[in-house]
Formats: structure tokens, C-alpha cells, sequence
């Protein structure tokens, strides 16, 4: 359905009647699965901030928004979750099917994957982590960059809620955009870029940044008052990743005897994708393998490793090996002693809790000895890298890496080039 109201007359219809204002953000499907007290936020501009910079020369404030792929809340959230899901052609190319494919096999899978979610405690913690991860980064950058202060935090989800287009429409709410301008950064959750992931998400902002702030850019200086951003969109050999990885790593090895330690073979695991998103030229792989080799680096090769993918779905072509049949072969060739470590993920989320923990270690047969090292989750050792990345970013000026603005060699999507060409337009740094 049509979004007949523009997105600069929101904040003034819903000061004047905010069940209006929120009517046709029901209409976008925003915050389709909230009630409607939980709506009041976006409703209320008398309470937003204002966006300008304070009598110190402060540039703030500063949107800090986590990009992620969410997980369902609960288990009556699984189906939606996974129709958004398989309806991503970025994630799961399914071409011209995908609009026939993509619920067909949601709806088949979602039996299957509510048992899993609950067997999990009923839903995914990464809401929960995200935030928790997203406040403590702000509060710690408010102290180390004043100047860009003070840091709100937001996460968007691809898949879950909060989705991006509400986390788009409580921006606007907030007091960003709508003809005040103010910066906000898209800081992807994924380390590793993927066309699948952080593209996914940077195509999907850039959908609701058209929507809801109209379709200009790139843009000067943001004198037309939407909102400037910038991205950062991929950390892969961050030193504080490498590190928080690595201590948990450590911390797993001493479980095991002296005797065996150094013997235990860390299997480093990564969700897989299909071979032709890897075939197109995703950079993926190589970032993951850049990952693994810098916190290898770090333990100064103590234990021999390797890498391995998992949650592959469906019977086309993935990348392998596998995680699960790795295992099994280690143990069959009697290597007992395993660490699985997720490499490519920032946070526990069905594929460690269920995938790994119950399935891979707990069908094993070897649960004593097979292992998993601890997901970053609250990790302060994660969240102070988080900060000092974001530090980085404010004080580069940049809006996105140089590596961001190249297509895979065998892009055909008019998706990504548009909205490569977007964030790569973007001022970063309003003007004194
Ligand atoms: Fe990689 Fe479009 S699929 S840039």
C-alpha cells in the first residue's frame, strides 16, 4: 500500500493527532506486530530532542544504529520472521521464484524451527544483546568523543523486530531528519562483509531512507535537512575482536588437561552461504579467513585449526565444509579434544545455542570433550572495540570504507548500486 504522508509532515500530524500519524506507518507495515501503546514513541515529537549542536560546539547528537538480522522475540514470531527471511533475494537468491519459493518454504520450515526456538527458551536473546551491547558503546563514546555526543543508540533487524523502518520512523521521531538534519552511523553487526548481510541491510535502509526522507542525494552538507550518514561496514581484524575472541578461546582451552591442551583442535565456524552468492564474488569468505588467521596470530598458533560453515538449507551448492560433518569426521579419525568457536557472529542466536550446543556437541556423543567458547554477548573486552571502531569512524570523516563502494564482478542487482552509490555520496561532518 501507498504511503500517502510524507514523511516531513509526521512529526506535525502527530503532534495535532498522533492515532492519524501512526495509522499510515501501520499502512508501510511498520511496527506491524506492536501495540499500540508501545506506538505512543512515535507519536510524541514534543518529547524528541532537538538535533543541533549545543553551546560547546558540540557536533552531537549522534545516532549510533546497530544493523543486524534479529531473531523472533518468541515463538509466534518465528513465522514472520522466517516469510521476511526467505523473501530476501540478497540472502536466499531464489530469481524469479523467490516471490513462489520464498513463502512456500518458510511456511514448510517454520514447524521445525519453532521446536528449535523453543528449545532455546522460546526466542532469540540477540534483541537483547544488541541493545545491551549498542547503550554500553554509547556511554562509553559519549566520554571519548564528547565532541560528537551525546551517542543514542538503535538497532534495526532485517528479519525481526525492531525493523528497520521502525527504527527509520523513531529516528525521525527522535528529532533526526525531518528538516533538522543530524548524523546518524550505520554500524553493521556482521565483522565479516556479505552482499547477503550488511549489504542486505545497507540495500534495506536505503529502501526506507527513500521512503520516508524522499529521494534526494547524494546531498550537500545536509542543508535539505535529512538525515547524513555514514557506515561502518565491516571490522573483521578489529584488534579488540581479535582480542575478545581470543580470551574466550583461551579461557575454553583451560578446561582441558595441561597434558592435551595444545593438541585440542579450535574448529573456527561461520554461517555458510550458497556457492553462487560466493561465486559472484562475495568478499565474505576471505574476511572470515582474515578473522581466524588474525586470532590465531594472537595465540601465536598454540592449536592446529581450521575453518568450517554451517547452517547450510536446501540442496543447492554451499560453501563447506561443514561443521557438523567436520566434527563427526574429527571424532571418527579420533580426535576427540574440539573448541568450536563462532567466528562470524557477535552474539549468542539459535545457530550456537541449538545448532552447536545441542545438536553438533550434543548428538556428538563426545560432550565432555567437544566444546564451544563463549559468544561475545556482554563481553566489556567487545564492547570497548565497539567503541573505539565507532571512534574511529566519527574522527575519519569518512563515509564508508573504499571497499564498500566495489560490486562483486557478478553484481546484477540495480539495488546495490544504487545504494552503494548513496551511503558513498553521504557528508559526513555538518557544517561549523
Ligand atoms: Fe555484491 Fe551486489 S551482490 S555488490
Amino acid at each position: 500500500m501507498a504511503f500517502r504522508l510524507p514523511a516531513s509532515q509526521l512529526c506535525k500530524a502527530a503532534a495535532a493527532n498522533p492515532a492519524s500519524a501512526i495509522r499510515p506507518l501501520r499502512s508501510l507495515g511498520i511496527a506491524r506486530n506492536v501495540p499500540q501503546q508501545q506506538l505512543r514513541w512515535l507519536a510524541t515529537p514534543t518529547s524528541s530532542p532537538p538535533v543541533t549542536r549545543n553551546a560547546t560546539g558540540s557536533k552531537g547528537p549522534t545516532a549510533i544504529v546497530f544493523l543486524n538480522m534479529g531473531g523472533p522475540a518468541t515463538t509466534d514470531d518465528v513465522g514472520d520472521f522466517l516469510s521476511r527471511l526467505f523473501a530476501d533475494g540478497d540472502l536466499i537468491p531464489l530469481g524469479r521464484l523467490q516471490g513462489y519459493l520464498g513463502p512456500f518454504i518458510s511456511k514448510r520450515r517454520t514447524p521445525k524451527i519453532i521446536k528449535q526456538y523453543a528449545a532455546i527458551g522460546g526466542g532469540s536473546p540477540i534483541r537483547k544483546w544488541s541493545e545491551h551491547q549498542c547503550e554500553e558503546m554509547c556511554k562509553l563514546l559519549d566520554k571519548m568523543s564528547p565532541e560528537t555526543a551525546p551517542h543514542k543508540p538503535y538497532v534495526a533487524f532485517r528479519y525481526a523486530a525492531p525493523l528497520t523502518e521502525e527504527t527509520y520512523a523513531k529516528l525521525l521521531a527522535d528529532g533526526f531528519g525531518n528538516g533538522k538534519g543530524g548524523r546518524a552511523v550505520a554500524f553493521t553487526q556482521y565483522p565479516q562483509y556479505s552482499c547477503s548481510t550488511t549489504g542486505s541491510s545497507l540495500n534495506e535502509l536505503w529502501k526506507w531512507r527513500q521512503r520516508l526522507e524522499g529521494k534526494a542525494g547524494p546531498l550537500e552538507d545536509g542543508k535539505d535537512g535529512t538525515i547524513q550518514w555514514s557506515v561502518i561496514d565491516r571490522w573483521p581484524v578489529h584488534a579488540g575482536l581479535v582480542e575478545a575472541f581470543a580470551k574466550n578461546i583461551e579461557d575454553k582451552l583451560a578446561e582441558y588437561p595441561e597434558e592435551r591442551r595444545d593438541k585440542v583442535v579450535l574448529l573456527f565456524s561461520a554461517h555458510s552461504l550458497p556457492m553462487s552468492v560466493i561465486n559472484r564474488g562475495d568478499p565474505y569468505p576471505a574476511e572470515v579467513a582474515a578473522t581466524v588467521y588474525a586470532v590465531m596470530q594472537r595465540l601465536n598458533f598454540s592449536n592446529p585449526y581450521r575453518l568450517c560453515w554451517q547452517s547450510q538449507v536446501g540442496p543447492s551448492a554451499w560453501l563447506g565444509p561443514q561443521t557438523a560433518t567436520s566434527v563427526e569426521e574429527y571424532i571418527a579419525k579420533g580426535q576427540k579434544d574440539l573448541v568450536l568457536i563462532p567466528i562470524a557472529f557477535t552474539s549468542d542466536h539459535i545457530e550456537t545455542l541449538y545448532e552447536l550446543d545441542q545438536e553438533v556437541i550434543g548428538e556428538s556423543g563426545h560432550a565432555d570433550t567437544v566444546k564451544r567458547a563463549e559468544s561475545l554477548n556482554g563481553n566489556p573486552i567487545f564492547i570497548e572495540a565497539l567503541a573505539d571502531l565507532a571512534k574511529k569512524h566519527l574522527d575519519s570523516g569518512i563515509s564508508c570504507s573504499a571497499q564498500m563502494g566495489l560490486r562483486c564482478p557478478g553484481c546484477k542487482s540495480d539495488r546495490c548500486l544504487e545504494s552503494k552509490k548513496f551511503f558513498a555520496g553521504q557528508t559526513t561532518v555538518p557544517e561549523a
